[in-house]
């Protein structure tokens, strides 16, 4: 019997299994371009658990989960109070007797590990204090559509070393992207993200490497990354951290000194004018929106392969 599978982090991805949500990304795209039907979760139901604010993750999932023929159950963090009301355990035991499907934007990556180990059915996180994996799918099926193969470009993020910059990194080890991170002191990404990308460096020979310097960062870079320099639940540190962040603001002398038209990505929402300007956001190398319109395509595509490989 299959096991159930979930996507806690990227490492829950083998390569094989990330094209293989690629390729179904794509078709599903063209299936609702042409507004062909494609009913692959009929009747299958999604719960979604958030501890913190969206757009975007609960828009793409909800409409997702109505594309596939399913539907989408919004659960906002007074409905349930996880871990407070009740305990993880209970919501994720009692969940998995309703639904098929757990997505779950939360604080402590621990409440999307535990949702996953205490559940029986696959948990996807929509957002953890140490990742974004479907956030990064989606950016990385951005680049795929403008480059195809993605294994030997050269790529980097300037700015906080987060969640999202994890995912990425993690992504680009697993692909063998290479990437340079800029980052003020103090605001790297996480060594145990670092070190578990090091098996994967080394079979599919990605570079990761991590800088000061944000224009050394986006030297010789293909696509130019950036987010908020305060996430959601660091907003009283929002103030100071404008002033450590401003060098690593992606404008466009920043901008000028990656390759010539080297695409710019961001997860949203923007500070427009702290963490990246106005020119360079509606600027032509911006793919922003493409990033943003592909969280659908790319998360249908991953719910559908959970489904599938879990043998549900
Ligand atoms: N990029 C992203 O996850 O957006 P939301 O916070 O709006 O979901
Ligand atoms: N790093 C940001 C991403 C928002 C989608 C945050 O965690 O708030």
């Amino acid at each position: 019997m299959a096991m159930k599978r979930d996507i806690r982090s990227i490492q829950d991805l083998s390569a094989a299994e990330i094209r293989e949500v690629f390729a179904l990304a794509i078709d599903l795209k063209a299936k609702v371009k042409r507004r062909e039907p494609h009913p692959l979760l009929a009747g299958r139901v999604l719960a979604m658990i958030f501890e913190k604010p969206s757009l975007r993750t609960r828009v793409t999932f909800e409409t997702g989960m109505v594309q596939l023929g399913g539907h989408a159950i919004y659960l906002q963090p007074s409905d349930i109070g996880l871990g407070k009301r009740e305990s993880v355990y209970d919501v994720a035991t009692c969940l998995s007797r309703w639904v098929d499907l757990v997505m779950a934007r939360t604080f402590a990556q621990k409440t999307v590990d535990d949702l996953a180990a205490f559940g029986t059915v696959p948990v996807i996180n929509g957002l953890s204090d140490l990742e974004h994996p479907c956030q990064v799918l989606a950016d990385c099926l951005t680049l795929r559509e403008r480059w195809g193969e993605l294994a030997g470009r050269r790529i980097a993020w300037v700015g906080d070393g987060n969640n999202v910059c994890h995912s990425l990194i993690l992504l680009c080890a697993r692909l063998g992207v290479h990437l340079t991170v800029g980052s003020p002191e103090g605001y790297e990404p996480k060594g145990v993200i670092l070190e578990a990308t090091q098996r994967d460096a080394v079979e599919t020979g990605s570079q990761i490497r991590i800088v000061r310097d944000p224009v050394e960062a986006v030297k010789g870079a293909d696509a130019v990354f950036t987010d908020t320099w305060a996430s959601m639940g660091q907003e009283n540190e929002a103030e100071a951290r404008k002033a450590i962040f401003e060098p690593y603001q992606l404008n466009r002398t920043l901008l000028a000194k990656a390759n010539p038209g080297a695409l710019v990505l961001h997860c949203l929402p923007a500070h427009r004018g702290e963490e990246i300007t106005d020119e360079v956001i509606d600027g032509p190398q911006s793919v922003v929106y493409d990033e943003a319109e592909n969280r659908l395509h790319a998360q249908k595509a991953l719910m559908v392969c959970l489904v599938r490989w879990s043998g549900m």
